[in-house]
């Protein structure tokens, strides 16, 4: 099933709700602008925002392939564009000289053709998929590489188009639908970010983080979804090493499911800590007086908010 590029901000939104995720109008925004104006969304926010997930969810949703290029420090071009499968080619030159059917410029024609190319993610981006629509690009976690791979990128962003010098230019009929993501672990070049249009991931509020879990954790009593809400809120403005992100307070909740949990006890609170943080110092900080201080807080602003 593929469908059309959203047609309004309230569509964009609607869209990424089918693919059950919770964006705020900002979000629809810059997602909207993005998709009518063929340019890429550069995604920048702390970790388990939802940054990847918009990506994935536009795939989906859109009906379109994902192709996904994970990047990590040293990645190159073999591994991010193309390289050329060495050992067919071998097999290709050795069955060649058995056969003695080609000359040495015949078979070196031969073995540089598509049929040894190993195409890579950007490189297959570059490809319609087989409905014809042009896939979902999501370069995620682009501040883990390097400047030198960021500027070939941004050559490939620029035309989309790729040139293999034993084959020709590889350009896109259709530009592909590109998300970036970045953890901001270090600035990504002024150039990149020029022909994307930015937008920051910041943490849900409240209510927007009720809605999240209402749909990724919907066998949570409301009660307890509001006080896991609440209590995360708070734990956000906490000085910790490492607060919560929506993926910790979504597992959280099901973990709390799990215990069949329908209302927090400073215990439960304790014991389960470990699905909210993930640092050991961030973890002590918190296990008990002030886990136990912020549960009060937070039942006394619900019951204020009840009565
Ligand atoms: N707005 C949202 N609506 C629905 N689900 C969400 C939303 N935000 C986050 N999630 C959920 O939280 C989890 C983490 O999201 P995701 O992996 O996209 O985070 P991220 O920002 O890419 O994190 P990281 O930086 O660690 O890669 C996913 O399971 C996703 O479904
Ligand atoms: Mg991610």
């Amino acid at each position: 099933m593929t469908a059309e590029i959203p047609a309004t901000i309230d569509d964009t939104a609607a869209l990424l709700k089918d693919g059950r995720y919770v964006a705020d109008r900002s979000l629809a925004t810059a997602l909207y602008l993005a998709l009518k104006m063929g340019r890429p969304l550069f995604l920048e926010g702390e970790a388990g925002v939802g940054k990847t997930e918009i990506g994935k969810v536009l795939s989906e949703t859109l009906g379109r392939r994902l192709i996904r290029l994970q990047c990590y420090e040293g990645l190159d071009v073999s591994s991010a564009v193309y390289e050329w499968n060495y050992s067919l080619q071998m097999i290709d030159i050795r069955i060649s000289e058995a056969a003695g059917d080609r000359d040495r410029e015949q078979i070196e024609h031969d073995i540089f053709s598509e049929r040894f190319l190993i195409k890579r993610p950007l490189l297959q981006a570059l490809e319609p998929d087989v409905n014809g629509k042009a896939p979902v690009l999501l370069i995620d976690e682009l501040d883990r590489t390097d400047e030198p791979f960021e500027a070939f990128l941004l050559e490939v962003l620029s035309d989309f188009q790729v040139t293999i010098p034993e084959i020709g230019t590889v350009k896109a009929k259709e530009p592909p639908i590109v998300i970036i993501t970045s953890n901001r672990t270090r600035e990504i070049h002024d150039a990149i970010k020029r022909r994307c249009f930015y937008y920051w991931v910041d943490y849900p509020d409240a209510k927007r983080e009720l809605e999240i879990l209402s749909i990724k954790a919907p066998g949570a009593d409301t009660q307890l979804s509001q006080q896991v809400v609440a209590f995360v809120q708070k734990l956000r403005s906490t000085d910790l090493f490492k607060v919560p992100g929506v993926a910790e307070t979504i597992d959280w909740t099901n973990a709390l499911v799990q215990l069949d949990k329908i209302d927090l006890d400073p215990q439960t609170v304790n014991d389960t800590l470990g699905v909210l943080l993930k640092y050991q110092d961030d973890i002590e900080k918190v296990k008990g007086s002030e886990a136990a201080n912020l549960l009060q807080q937070v039942k006394a602003d619900l019951a204020g908010r009840r009565g």
